[in-house]
């Protein structure tokens, strides 16, 4: 299980207020207890700040607010002695507006710079329809007048692959960290970094709703190009031992997403139907299904996300307090049982809501380019609670404001109270990895899914044990045949008897068949 840090967010350790490399690296021992295998950091590069670190300044150094090159290599050894795999966010996109290579174009439009980025002579209209994800044109305006192309925000122009200059500087920028013991990469935005080579208009506009891009969205991203791209990183990574390559690829078509993880280009490419399925059996077992399809067809394992730092927490999204709850754990036991790799956000094995944040405490640029009609991403970014204390135990005593507000009412979330309590979020979710360390069936079964009414049941065959995860997705409680044992439930509230359970709604069961 892959466990994402949401870096400025995890954990302080000099009191300013901002998560930070050493504050991360005292809470290694927290994440092997919980029984996670690798973490992914979101990026700690020095950034412009415009995007959450995700515009990029120097890809080769450590923003000082986290720490220093050295302090990423002493967390590297530590979690190495703990069990527990490293792996960085690299951005190839785009660079932060910051970057010295766009600096360089906007002095001098002639300059080699300037070949890596999008240009377009001035002009009254944009060179084509294309729209920022952020809101608003994809083209904004140079000081002297020039057009420039940034499919996120204006801070983040993006890069010109085409120019074979940038793919040398990333390949150099991969042994960089590769070298310095990190066990591979989250790939931001896979499924771009080429464009239609003559820029012509897309066919139509995305809609957040969407499962991820389609063909409305053809010129401006998943064209073919890029697939070398993988090849050439992925033989990079085969010279470093227990390495690997997951990409970020929000593409509609789990077909084409898969491909991103064909045998000999990345490892994983991260897909996001879970994410965005509501809680109904068919869009559960759909989303289950397809993937499962689409993956075992390039014979690469699936990769389950049911929580990041771009979308709503999971226990608001399932409809908040009480019945949200219950569904994340739920969700939780049936994420943990699928075969393949599953992604667990830094927070959503406490059930943390999503909080509100008051306006003028907001950073995501998704907020300001949609005019404030977006909510944007800031309410699932809030800092860790550690500690049922005053502050939460985020920073050190006497520091100062965290970098978003805390709500008051956190302190009930604390991983310290949670520890001691055999009914919280973090027990189940420990429980839940224990059983799936030992036990192949769950996270690498062979497995098959089916419904029945609002019941939800994936049978998992391992080389020694079957077992059944079954979720009541529906209103009542529903009789579920057990020969076997419960290995663990979602709820206390599950009776065994006479070779079954009564399952009430919103809650899943792991049991063995015989
Ligand atoms: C995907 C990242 O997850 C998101 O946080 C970021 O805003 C965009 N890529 C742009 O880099
Ligand atoms: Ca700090």
């Amino acid at each position: 299980m892959v466990y994402q840090v949401y870096l400025r967010s995890f954990a302080d350790s000099n009191g300013d207020g901002i998560g930070d490399l050493a504050g991360l690296r005292s809470r290694l021992p927290y994440l092997a207890w919980l029984g996670v295998d690798a973490l992914w950091i979101n990026p700690h590069y020095p950034s412009g700040g415009a995007d959450g670190g995700y515009d990029v300044v120097d890809y080769r150094a450590v923003d000082p607010e986290y720490g220093d090159v050295a302090d990423l290599e002493a967390l590297v050894d530590d979690a190495r002695r703990l069990g527990l795999r490293v792996v960085l966010d690299v951005v190839p996109n785009h660079t932060s507006d910051r970057h010295p290579w766009f600096q360089a174009a906007l002095a001098d439009p002639d300059s080699s710079a300037a070949a890596r980025y999008h240009f377009a002579p001035p002009s009254d209209e944009p060179p084509n329809n294309w729209q920022s994800l952020f809101g608003g044109p994809a083209w904004s305006r140079t000081p002297d007048g020039r057009w420039y192309l940034h499919l996120f925000a204006p801070e983040q122009p993006d890069l010109n692959w085409r120019e074979p200059s940038v793919a040398a500087d990333f390949e150099e920028t991969l042994r960089f960290w590769l070298d310095r013991g990190v066990s591979g990469f989250r790939v931001d935005v896979a499924y771009g970094l080429f464009k239609d080579a003559g820029l012509r208009d897309n066919p139509g506009s995305y809609a957040p709703t969407l499962f991820g891009h389609g063909p409305e969205q053809a010129m401006t991203w998943n064209q073919p190009e890029v697939h070398e791209v993988w090849r050439r990183w992925r033989a990079i990574c085969d010279g470093y031992p227990d390495t690997m390559l997951v990409g970020e690829v929000c593409l509609a078509d789990l077909e084409q997403v898969a491909r991103y993880s064909r045998p000999d280009e990345m490892h994983q490419s991260l897909s996001f139907r879970l994410l965005k399925s509501p809680w109904a059996t068919e869009s559960f077992a759909e989303a289950v299904q397809s993937a499962l399809d689409a993956f075992g067809r390039v014979g690469a394992p699936a990769s389950w996300v049911l929580g990041n730092h771009d979308k709503e927490r999971q226990v608001t999204r399932f409809g908040g307090g009480t019945v949200g709850t219950a569904r994340a754990r739920a969700a939780a036991l049936l994420m943990l049982a699928l075969p393949g790799s599953a992604y667990l956000y830094a927070g959503d094995e406490l059930g943390l809501p999503q909080a509100a944040v008051p306006d003028e405490a907001k950073r995501d640029p998704i907020f300001f380019r949609s005019g404030g009609t977006r909510a944007g991403r800031d309410g699932c970014r809030i800092p860790m609670p550690w500690n049922a204390s005053a502050g939460v135990g985020f920073s050190p005593e006497g520091a100062a404001e965290p970098w978003l507000p805390i709500p008051a009412e956190w302190e009930q979330y604390a991983v310290s109270r949670q520890t001691r309590d055999g009914g919280s979020m973090l027990t189940l979710y420990r429980r839940a990895l224990a059983l799936r360390a030992a036990l192949p069936a769950l996270g690498s079964g062979d497995a098959t899914v089916g419904t029945r009414g609002d019941v939800l049941t994936v049978r998992s065959v391992g080389e020694t044990e079957t077992v059944r995860c079954v979720v009541n997705m529906g209103a009542g409680t529903v009789l579920v045949p057990c020969p076997g044992s419960v290995l663990l439930a979602s709820t206390a509230r599950v009776h065994h008897s006479a070779g079954s359970i009564a399952l009430p709604p919103d809650t899943a069961v792991w049991v063995t068949e015989d």
